[in-house]
């Protein structure tokens, strides 16, 4: 029987692992998705066969379809019996849609599988923008759902939006979507006062590059920079005190 593991590459090339990169190299065959050309040729050159599944994008064709085709392609090799290693750029099960359903179609096919993380963006973020989840927690969405569901937002927790460059999207573009970003514009004001600060982010894909940062407000959103790689870091409105009462039941008043 065949096996699958789903596995990252991290966000610049120098950001594959070493388990990750002892994956690829043991598989019979690697199918990826990655977004820079010299991850792209280091996976051709340490595979023994390998597959560009990003070739399967096509602009009008809507994502949900190209990422069942990629599904059904993975299990060509895996019911074929062979050892398939499949690469998402970042982490294979952050934003990824079709890495969990890889997963779940294997696990539910009794077939050995397993999940190798990579350095997300997210990960580039905290490291980027100095931000430790651990002081003030942290609010993630992708932006379109941020806006279908009407997220409720706590405002002195930072809230990171991801897939700016895509709201709205249903088709494999490649060019960032902006026409949508008014929408956003609008909701953000419902949370935050006029002049608070917003941060359009992208790590360096590019060993040695510094990471792209510029700041806005909510007003200023709809005219700032953006690619399909944009992050949006929005930072606390306000802190929180310290219920003391809990404090108390805690053991955590100072006499
Ligand atoms: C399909 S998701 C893939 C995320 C990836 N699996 C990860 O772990 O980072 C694509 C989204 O990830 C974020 N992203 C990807 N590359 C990025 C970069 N270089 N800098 C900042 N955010 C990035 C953007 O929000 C983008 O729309």
């Amino acid at each position: 029987m065949g096996s699958l593991a789903v596995v990252g590459s991290g966000i610049r090339p120098t950001q594959l692992t070493p388990e990750c990169r002892s994956a690829i190299v043991a598989a019979d065959i690697v199918l990826y998705v990655v977004a820079d050309s010299v991850t792209a040729a280091t996976i051709e050159g340490i595979a023994v066969e390998s597959v560009d599944l990003g070739r399967l994008y096509a602009p009008d064709q809507n994502r949900r379809l190209t990422y069942a085709t990629m599904v059904d392609r993975v299990f060509e090799e895996v019911d074929a019996g062979r050892h398939v290693c499949v690469v998402f750029y970042g982490h294979p099960g952050v934003f990824v849609d079709p890495g969990p359903e890889m997963m779940r179609r294997a696990t539910s096919g009794g077939v050995k599988t397993i999940m190798l993380p990579g350095i997300s963006a997210a990960d580039a973020l905290y490291a980027d923008l100095g931000l430790d989840p651990g002081r003030d927690g942290i609010q993630m969405f992708s932006a379109t759902d941020f806006l279908l569901r009407r997220r409720d937002i706590d405002d002195s927790v930072p809230l990171v939006l991801w897939q700016m460059g895509a709201i709205g999207q249903e088709r494999g573009a490649t060019e960032p979507e902006r026409k949508y970003l008014g929408v956003l514009a609008e909701r953000l004001a419902e949370i935050y006062l006029p002049g608070h600060r917003i941060v359009m982010y992208e790590a360096a894909r590019i060993v040695g590059y510094p990471p792209s940062l510029d700041n806005g407000t909510v007003e200023t959103l709809t005219g700032m920079p953006l690619t399909r790689a944009s992050t949006l870091f929005i930072p606390p409105a306000r802190t929180v005190d310290v219920d003391a009462g809990v404090a108390e039941q805690l053991g955590l008043v100072d006499d």
